[in-house]
């Protein structure tokens, strides 16, 4: 691990919640330094926030890899749900509301092209996904989740292996001028607002993701825990459940991965 020099420290201190900033120029993944300082740090310094310039070994979802390079946005926070107000039944709504706020926050940066959020937390730009989020649990503090967070700024996907090179996009193909620290100030100040939104069951929240949900009238494929489910995306509920008409029912998804999308 090595620390990276700036001033972005004092200006998430002040412009942001975050209490404790961690910034590396390079490591492994900002998701397993959060876990590892997860029972170390009192309350009072969360949320804590590690960014990384660079990551060398990026985890996602489902066991996959996470690509990055120079020019990428990678950063976990580490948090406490309760001091938010959010009890452990809110819980499973957290990941869809981390989407919610990235694609908020990053479509203001995207110049009028079409931001979604691909249920349940990854964004898409224009077709092609810009971000991934890995929420984790510290098996060492059990009331603290670790939020990863994973933003093709300006990536160079020519150095990308083929396949991520054609599913992948960075937000500055939207926008030439794109400041990374501009973008994770206003990451992180959009979370903070949906997370006080999802405290108070506010329903502009469900709004919000409903307006984004990339999948509606999709034909989808599932993958949950062993099982495949194949339908129609009718959309996202109030409690974050994905509604997928298969033939004569209709099922209510909390997890599960999409794995194919298209217009019949
Ligand atoms: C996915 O799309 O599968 C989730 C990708 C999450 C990537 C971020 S980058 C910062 C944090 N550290 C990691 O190792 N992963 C997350």
């Amino acid at each position: 691990m090595t620390p990276a020099s700036s001033d972005l420290p004092n200006r998430l201190r002040t412009e942001t919640f975050v209490r404790t900033v961690e910034h590396l120029a390079e490591t492994e993944s900002t998701n397993d330094i959060a876990l590892a300082r997860a029972d170390s740090l009192a309350a009072e310094q969360l949320p804590a926030l590690v960014l990384a310039d660079r990551q060398t070994a990026g985890r996602g979802r489902g066991g996959n890899s996470w690509w990055s390079a120079e020019g990428s946005l990678t950063f976990s926070l580490l948090m406490e749900p309760s001091a938010f107000g959010l009890p452990r039944d809110r819980w499973p709504a957290l990941s869809l509301t981390t989407g919610a706020a990235v694609a908020t926050a990053l479509s203001k940066f995207a110049g009028g092209a079409d931001v979604r959020l691909k249920w349940p937390n990854d964004v898409f730009l224009d077709g092609r996904k810009v971000s991934g989020i890995l929420i984790e649990a510290p098996p060492s503090a059990p009331g603290r989740l670790v939020i990863g967070i994973g933003i093709n700024v300006r990536v160079p996907f020519h150095e990308a292996p083929p396949d991520i090179r054609t599913r992948a996009v960075s937000l500055h193909e939207a926008a030439a001028e794109i400041d990374r620290d501009d973008v994770l100030i206003a990451v992180l100040q959009t979370l903070e607002d949906f997370l006080s939104q999802l405290a108070a069951g506010e329903s502009r929240l469900s709004q919000t993701w409903r307006r984004l949900c990339l999948l509606t009238g999709q034909s989808v494929v599932i993958e949950d825990v062993g099982r495949t489910i194949s339908g129609t995306c009718l959309g996202i509920d109030d409690d974050g459940a994905l509604r997928i008409q298969t033939g004569v029912s209709i099922e209510r998804l909390f997890s599960g991965i999409v794995t194919s999308w298209s217009t019949e």
